[in-house]
């Protein structure tokens, strides 16, 4: 990311201590240098320690500050106890950026149920849990923070060919806005960003392998391009920072009016193939999950 492009002044979100869960790679490690750079502490969560070091070292050698990685598949509610435990080592969180999630292209006739629960045990599951036993803390020690998940603008119209996901991520959009409401009176915020294409590798591999995927060409957007990560960053800092603590209960797109124009699914590039080309896209697919 171009941290030059970052809107916010340094300094902005110093004591502030942040987890990022799925923040050694994609979106969320660019979430991540975010917050670093701007003064927070940041702790980032994913399957694989030696990963989540090694972006932790990168962070902190170009911006300094501290960033520390916990291996924890947020799939496992024990483990997940244990992580925020050792995060707590650390001093209280004052905010969870619910980033970690699966998801890949399929005929849903396709799916067996391992390939339902692969995906809602993460995104659907694993963050109402990541989100429940930081929430259960912040109220026993009546601390403030704020949450953040990221979702897309499938929770307003689903989606063809990710139903697991679509399905999962709008629970977390009713979980935005009911825990808004419910956990508002001690001090806890809950906001979500439907982000539009924001290439990263995993996402590649998972939603157009091949290059076949739904709206993963720059042209069908109505700005002819795709998203840039410093617009990410400079949403997820507002959301997150100090100054911004009215906005509660919101689920922002970042999108170009992709939504608009499309309705940023599945749908338009995937309705056609037949028999043997989703044989050969799941193989390409499976060749890459557990990367
Ligand atoms: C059909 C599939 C499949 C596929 C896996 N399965 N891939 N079924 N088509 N392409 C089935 C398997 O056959 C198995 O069921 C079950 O799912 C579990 O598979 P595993 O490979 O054992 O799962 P696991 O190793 O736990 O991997 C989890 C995963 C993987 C979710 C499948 O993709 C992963 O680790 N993803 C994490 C990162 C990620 O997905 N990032 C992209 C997120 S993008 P059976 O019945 O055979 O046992 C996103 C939103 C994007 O979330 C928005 C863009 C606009």
């Amino acid at each position: 990311m171009d941290v030059s492009k970052l809107m916010f002044r340094e300094g902005l979100m110093d004591g502030e201590r942040i987890l990022v869960t799925g923040g050694g790679t994609g979106l969320g490690r660019e979430m991540a240098e975010a917050f670093v750079k701007l003064g927070a502490e940041v702790h980032i969560c994913g399957r694989r320690q030696g990963k989540l070091d090694e972006t932790a070292e990168e962070l902190m050698a170009a911006h300094g500050g501290k960033v520390v990685g916990h291996a924890c598949d947020i799939r496992d509610a024990g483990a997940i106890h244990e992580m925020i435990d050792n995060v707590w080592t650390h001093g209280p969180l004052t905010g969870v950026v619910n980033n970690a999630a699966g998801n890949f292209i399929s005929r849903t006739e396709d799916l067996s149920v391992n390939g339902f629960n692969a995906i809602s045990d993460i995104v659907f599951r694993g963050t109402f849990y990541v989100t429940l036993d930081v929430g259960k803390r912040l109220i026993a020690e009546k601390r403030r923070a704020s949450f953040l998940s990221i979702l897309t603008t499938w929770v307003w119209n689903g989606s063809a060919f990710v139903v697991p996901s679509a399905m999962s991520k709008a629970g977390i959009n009713a979980m935005t806005q009911s825990l808004a409401v419910e956990w508002g009176r001690y001090g806890m915020r809950f906001n979500a960003i439907a982000p539009g294409l924001f290439p990263t590798k995993g996402m590649s591999a998972r939603l157009s392998p091949g290059g076949r995927g739904g709206n993963s060409n720059d042209a069908m957007n109505p700005t002819g391009r795709h998203g840039e990560m410093h617009e990410l960053a400079n949403l997820a800092v507002f959301l997150m920072g100090p100054g911004a603590e009215w906005v509660n209960g919101q689920t922002i797109a970042i999108d170009g009016a992709g939504y608009q124009a499309n309705g940023g699914t599945f749908w338009g590039a995937l309705h056609s193939l037949g028999d043997e080309e989703w044989a050969a896209m799941r193989d390409m697919i499976k060749g890459t999950n557990a990367q």
